[in-house]
């Protein structure tokens, strides 16, 4: 706590302002768990932040309810009823008076509680005697939606937030448009060139391609976990994964018919809670349709990837999913997208620069239509960067997971002032 109130402290004192939403998007936050929340505000715009805080994705399973009137309001409620999991309180008082106020709540509270206070005052002996007293967090007003997000998940995400695991969610546009294919070849890279331990989740229950893309028969596969989910822990979902490489483990659709896969909105929830927990980066193969648990699982996804093809039922749908996800997904960065199987002969396209418009962003990437490449890969069950490693088309790849996972382009270094020096100092040793 100390470490963040002093980070508040020196960002007051420097009037920074508070960080780009995109760079703020991007730091990981792991999703809070099935608990309660309860605010306690004195301003009008602090309650706003908490509310939003509350509808974001990562909140989406915790209940959040806002009150005013700051410490007295909270320690009347908590005279005649139990304290929820989680106490936000905001005060307007100088450090005394919040210290008082804070150990007369204390008297009404369960020792469970954890407590997190807003405040105006930027005060070292504020911050000890907080800590002293067990509130877990401190919170310099005005708070933005993220920050209030990111104090209340962060009580509960294991000191090693490494071990978290972020889920990228990859669907198409329209079906067919090789989504699949970009997904099982991001995430190859990701195990393979970023050494990141993955898995690949093929949600394609009935007609999923996974195991035919990495040339694996797995007998047992996500539908165990999906249709057992009271059985489902780290454990479990462990031995339902066959290793497609060293870091790339695969959870595969069954891909038979003799079952129908209608499920709930909730049916992957412990499946991908379970991963999350040993995973540090799982890729979620998404079918192309618009079901409840399809929806709910792109909202609440870290990244999105969409794959378009290059006409204008692909533009329109891709747009459609863009604007939606944005708006379900107001503090975090935007949906990404990239365009594939383009260059068809003969066939008239729509160009990147209009899908740039339309969706107010470039592409990740534009990977062009290889059939020559695509094909045999397929085919034999082979990544593309193992049929042809030094190909563009892998390049793309390699950096899409690059972007997707979050790691800094590793750029060549660029011919700097000593450059010149340099090489004739080379030249000289030669
Ligand atoms: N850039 C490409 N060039 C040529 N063929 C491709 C390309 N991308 C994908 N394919 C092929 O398109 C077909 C459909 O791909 P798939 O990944 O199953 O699509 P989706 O998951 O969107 O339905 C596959 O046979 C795949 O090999
Ligand atoms: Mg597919």
């Amino acid at each position: 706590m100390m470490k963040h109130a002093q980070q508040a402290a020196v960002a007051e004192n420097t009037r920074m302002p508070t960080p780009a939403t995109e760079s703020a998007a991007d730091a990981h936050i792991a999703p809070a768990p099935r608990v309660s929340i309860q605010a306690f505000c004195e301003t009008v715009e602090t309650a706003a932040a908490v509310q939003a805080a509350g509808e974001d994705r990562r909140l989406g399973k915790a209940h959040v309810k806002i009150q005013m009137g700051g410490i007295a309001a909270a320690t009347e409620a908590y005279r005649s009823s139990p304290t929820p999991n989680v106490i936000l309180i905001e005060t307007d008082s100088r450090t005394d008076d919040i210290l008082v106020g804070l150990d007369t709540l204390a008297e009404v509270c369960d020792s469970g509680t954890r407590v997190v206070v807003l405040g105006r005052v930027n005060d070292v002996r504020l911050y000890r005697e907080l800590t002293r007293r067990g509130v877990s967090e401190y919170l310099m007003t005005p708070v933005g939606t993220i920050d209030v997000v990111r104090a209340i998940c962060n009580l509960f995400s294991a000191p090693d937030a490494k071990a978290v695991g972020r889920i990228i969610a990859v669907v198409g546009a329209k079906g067919g448009v090789g989504a699949s294919t970009v997904a099982h070849n991001i995430a190859w890279a990701i195990g393979r060139d970023l050494a990141l331990e993955s898995v690949v989740a093929d949600l394609d229950l009935a007609f999923g391609t996974a195991g035919l893309d990495y040339n694996q028969d797995p007998p047992q596969g996500i539908a165990d976990a999906v249709f057992s989910p009271d059985r489902v822990d780290t454990a479990f979902v462990d031995r339902l994964l066959s290793k497609c490489t060293d870091r790339l483990s695969l959870l595969a659709a069954p891909a038979t018919l003799d079952r129908v896969y209608d499920f709930g909105a909730e049916a992957f929830d412990t499946t991908l809670d379970s991963l999350r927990n040993s995973i540090p980066c799982i890729v979620l193969d998404v079918p192309h349709q618009w079901t409840a648990w399809s929806k709910r699982i792109l909202i609440s996804a870290d990244h999105i990837l969409v794959v378009a093809g290059p006409d204008l039922a692909n533009l329109r749908n891709a747009k459609n999913l863009v604007d939606l996800l944005r708006s379900s997904r107001p503090n975090d960065r935007k949906p990404y997208y990239c365009l594939n199987q383009v260059g068809v002969p003969k066939r008239p396209e729509i160009a990147p620069a209009d899908f740039a418009k339309a969706l107010e962003t470039d592409p990740l990437a534009v990977i062009p239509f290889e059939p020559q490449l695509f094909g045999p890969a397929a085919n034999n069950g082979q990544m593309i960067a193992e049929t042809s490693a030094n190909h563009k088309t892998s390049e793309m790849f390699r950096q899409m997971a690059q972007t997707l996972t979050g790691r800094a382009e590793m750029k060549r270094p660029r011919s700097s002032l000593l450059s010149p020096l340099l090489s004739k100092l080379k030249k000289r040793a030669g």
